[in-house]
């Protein structure tokens, strides 16, 4: 089945929307960084790791459907918050902002009857589920910690174990 040139269209966003949270993960890993928070820098740095992937596997999914792939430009991230809290929110809302595209990409393949591409969408609305439930736990770590610089450095010692990757 010839694939939909709208839906192609979409999908490609995507990638330029999985490209452009990793590039703002990043720049708060830096941020993390500077704060001299190391366990939450390689967090951030390991979650922006994880939304290439996100962009690879639509990239992935276009070209075996015989579609082009098309690259656009990702724009500058803020390069500093406010405290670990306000970048979180953000964080928190960017992932939320994401869960409305997915949902928003799932509503036009349905309408179009992309079958293939809905079931390809399946990994990501479930995947949106647990990214928004990680940001939302580790908020509210973040706001427990208030302003003790001892409690934020618990937990980013906390962050910093393998097992929290
Ligand atoms: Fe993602
Ligand atoms: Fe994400």
């Amino acid at each position: 089945m010839k694939f939909d040139q709208n839906v192609a269209a979409a999908l490609n966003q995507q990638i330029n929307n999985e490209l452009q949270a990793s590039y703002v993960y990043l720049a708060m890993a830096a941020y993390f960084d500077a704060s001299k928070l190391p366990g939450f820098a390689k967090w951030f740095r390991a979650h922006a790791e994880e939304e290439i992937d996100h962009a690879m596997r639509i990239y992935d999914f276009i070209v075996k459907r015989d579609g082009a792939v098309s690259l656009n430009g990702v724009a500058q991230p803020e390069k500093t918050y406010a405290s670990p809290a306000a970048a979180l929110k953000t964080a928190l809302a960017m992932e939320e902002d994401v869960t409305a595209q997915i949902h928003k990409l799932f509503e036009l393949a349905h309408d179009v009857k992309e079958y293939g591409t809905q079931n390809m969408l399946h990994w990501f609305l479930e995947e949106q589920i647990d990214e928004e439930d990680l940001f939302r736990h580790l908020l509210e770590q973040v706001e427990a910690a208030g302003d003790s610089r001892w409690h934020l450095l618990t937990l980013d010692r906390e962050l910093a174990a393998p097992a929290k990757q």
